[in-house]
């Protein structure tokens, strides 16, 4: 819990003590960003990113403590591809995915003996994406399977469905689904199969991904009659969405990509054009400030905030700082060892492809 003397803080005042901290601390510590932090906290980032790529510099970093201001999975993440040595810490240890929170390892496993029984388990590979818990993706590592990203899941499935598997995609159905569309593959939903009397075998039989019924709060929000209504404000725009969207939203955008992409391609291009991007409501401000020059619209009426990667303050950024210049660490993140053996080769199968 946030001591009091720190939630009685000003975000002006918090900000003026973290800088302190933070140059105390020098090279003991990296901080890792996640493009939906709020801008207060992003400003102390060494590195900012999305998923993919925060892994992947943590997985660099030599510091002593990694400070990530993100969401749970990405800590857990940071802290299975980090050595024992260091440290990971979430400044508020509730920041979690109600996504991740969305495929209970006790259920997954359930599905998996279901098809078990069916004595089709050995057909499927498991995938998840990033976006779940560290004991999803040790479940995963040993069923052989695969994590993805956003910004690699078509490189996961393609490689899969080229090598002639299929694939049980866990907790996101609409990244499954949008990215199955892209290689021209339709989902199969688990949840709505068993509903209607369990699927069907020839159904399960016969699909190629099966989409665990898991998705974003936040993107679920998009709807279809928001871009419609911006098309017909703007006949010139271009419509980005990140693949968590619906899959309705995601047919009627012009591209799809991760965090990253988004920003790749509005950084990319040029002055005067008019952009709409379905994304969290932080990261499409701050598109909007650093790009004057552009026409840039978050689509939709309803903020789009992912509420729970915002719990990261400044004022629990500064504690878990101060704590450590103090001797103390507050808030890590740590996965058990034989979790992280298995998740682990869920991971590197991931990164050896990109
Ligand atoms: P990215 O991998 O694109 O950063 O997305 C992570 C996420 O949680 C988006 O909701
Ligand atoms: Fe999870 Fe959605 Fe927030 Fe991403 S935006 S961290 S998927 S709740």
């Amino acid at each position: 819990m946030l001591p009091q003397k720190y939630k009685a803080l000003s975000d002006e005042v918090a900000v003026e003590k973290i800088a302190v901290a933070k140059k105390k601390l020098g090279d003991k510590i990296m901080i890792l960003g996640h493009h939906y932090q709020r801008d207060e906290v992003l400003q102390f980032a060494d590195r900012v990113g999305d998923s993919l790529y925060l892994s992947k510099e943590a997985a660099k970093s030599s510091a002593e403590y990694i400070i990530f201001c993100g969401v749970y999975f990405m800590a857990e993440t940071a802290d299975m591809v980090t050595s024992n040595a260091q440290k990971v810490i979430l400044p508020d240890i509730t920041a979690g995915c109600p996504m991740a929170d969305m495929a209970p390892i006790g259920e997954v496993k359930k599905a998996w003996s279901d098809l078990e029984v069916l004595g089709m388990a050995n057909d499927f590979v498991p995938v998840t994406y990033i976006n779940s818990s560290a004991d999803v993706k040790a479940f995963c590592g040993r069923c052989g399977g695969y994590v993805c990203t956003s910004a690699n899941a078509k490189m996961v499935l393609e490689k899969l469905i080229n090598d002639g598997k299929r694939i049980f995609f866990f907790p996101d159905r609409y990244l499954s689904t949008n990215t199955g569309r892209t290689i021209g593959i339709d989902a199969t939903l688990w949840e709505r199969a068993r509903d209607n009397g369990g699927l069907g075998e020839e159904e399960i039989a016969s699909a190629k991904i099966l989409a665990w019924n898991g998705y974003c709060p936040v993107h679920a929000k998009f709807s279809t009659q928001d871009i419609d209504d911006l098309r017909e404000r703007y006949p010139e725009i271009k419509i980005i969405v990140h693949p968590e969207v619906p899959e309705q939203v995601a047919k009627k955008a012009d591209l799809m990509g991760s965090t990253s992409f988004i920003v790749q391609q509005i950084e990319d291009a040029s002055a005067g054009s008019v952009w709409g991007i379905g994304t969290e409501v932080h990261l499409v401000n701050r598109l909007v400030k650093k790009n004057p020059d552009k026409k840039i619209f978050i689509i939709g009426k309803l903020s789009c905030v992912c509420s729970t990667m915002n719990r990261i303050s400044p004022q629990n950024l500064l504690w878990v700082l101060e704590s450590l210049t103090d001797g103390r660490i507050e808030n890590q993140v740590s996965v058990s060892e034989n979790v992280k053996v298995d998740a682990l080769k869920a991971l590197d199968r991931m990164y050896e492809l990109s």
